[in-house]
């Protein structure tokens, strides 16, 4: 097992659901960044647990402990490692789980693969709560980010068929993305974010879950990041986003929409602006072409399935016996984990773009 990504901005993600403290290092920060504490908490309080009906009743206050990295509040240079200590298991919810897996969780893929020495406990190193320390290493690498005039926002796209008014991918206000960016369920249309509760919390009674898409979008990007083939902009934005648990799929721009329109209708033309810098007048590339950044804002939305664990009673199988067995899970689990899982794209995306601008020595 090995959670670490990137190759000039390198995180390395450890812990697990029930363990003592989960945490990240991160290596290859530039030295000198000063990194405003309160802005940290303000991303971690996003995504959070306990704080509303929508997630899980778990509570958990998620104050991260720099051990070492930060001196004085601004990054040494050396690596920076910061752990979230866990205060709030219940493990003896999870012990049948081991033999009796939950239908599309990880508890029967890790049975098999780590031949039964996983920790079971609360998901282990499968769980949401993994996205804690990515929240983390997103608070950072936002703050670098913003002082070079990059910024990061997101918001719930849809729950369910509930949907929010998308960004104008051309024209992304910067007051706009402030908002968002420090809300707990952040949605453009103020009344969307009711009609998405409402889902949700009809799906909560029938003991049941719902998933839901977040639109991400990254403006004050210069041009040139990335690479063709395998190193571009949506190879490294997925490959970090796909370490989001629950995430299955992602589209750049117009994404699959792109591919029921013909090229007049789908290609971006190019235009001088009053400064005279290239710009396009629409943006159904998603700010991406070749796989390198092209100065227009970057757009991606991530899909996210319901929750696997549902309290309904479901079909699994017992590992022991070799019998098909029904199975109700117990436990505090998140009938949606959109919301709070919006922050933890904005992380990923965070974390991704300094990679790219580092690697692309933009930074
Ligand atoms: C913020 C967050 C919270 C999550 N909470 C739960 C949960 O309460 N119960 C659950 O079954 N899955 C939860 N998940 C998703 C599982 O961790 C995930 O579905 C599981 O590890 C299997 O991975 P996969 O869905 O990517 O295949 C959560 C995911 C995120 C991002």
């Amino acid at each position: 097992m090995s959670s670490t990504w990137g190759e000039h901005i390198r995180i390395s993600i450890f812990g697990g659901s029930h363990t003592e403290a989960i945490g990240v290092n991160m290596d290859g920060l530039p030295a000198g960044e000063a990194i405003d504490w309160e802005q940290v908490l303000a991303q971690m309080a996003r995504r959070a647990p306990g704080q509303d009906p929508t997630a899980t009743r778990r509570k958990e206050p998620d104050q991260p402990q720099v051990l070492c990295g930060l001196l004085d509040g601004v990054t040494t240079g050396a690596p920076l490692c910061a752990i979230i200590v866990n205060q709030n298991q219940r493990s003896k919810d999870y012990e049948g789980l081991r033999v009796r897996p939950r239908p599309s969780h990880a508890d029967y893929t890790a049975y098999v693969k780590y031949g039964n020495h996983h920790d079971v406990r609360g998901g282990g190193h499968f769980s949401g709560r993994l996205t804690a320390p990515l929240v983390f290493a997103g608070a950072v690498a936002r703050q670098i980010l913003s002082r070079r005039g990059i910024q990061v926002a997101s918001h719930v796209a849809s729950i369910g068929e509930v949907e929010d008014t998308p960004f104008d991918p051309v024209n992304v206000p910067a007051e706009l993305m402030e908002r968002l960016s420090k809300a707990y369920f952040p949605v453009i249309q103020k009344d969307a974010k009711e009609k998405m509760r409402e889902v949700i919390e009809a799906a909560r009674m029938d003991c049941d879950s719902v998933g839901g898409t977040v639109e991400c979008v990254v403006t004050g990007l210069p041009v040139g990041a990335g690479n063709p083939m395998f190193d571009g902009v949506e190879n490294k934005i997925a490959s970090l986003c796909f370490g989001i648990p629950a995430l299955k799929g992602i589209e750049f721009g117009s994404g699959f929409a792109g591919s029921r329109r013909r090229g007049s209708e789908n290609n971006d033309p190019f235009y001088y602006d009053e400064n005279g810098r290239v710009k396009t007048r629409t943006n159904h590339s998603g700010g991406i072409q070749g796989g390198i950044t092209n100065g227009m804002p970057l757009v991606f939305r991530s899909a996210f399935k319901p929750t696997a664990s549902i309290a309904q009673e479901q079909d699994t199988v017992d590992l022991t016996t070799g019998e098909t067995v029904k199975l109700v899970i117990k436990g505090r689990h998140d009938p949606c984990i959109v919301p709070r899982a919006a922050v933890a794209v904005e992380a990923a995306a965070s974390v991704a773009v300094l990679e790219l601008l580092a690697e692309s020595g933009l930074l």
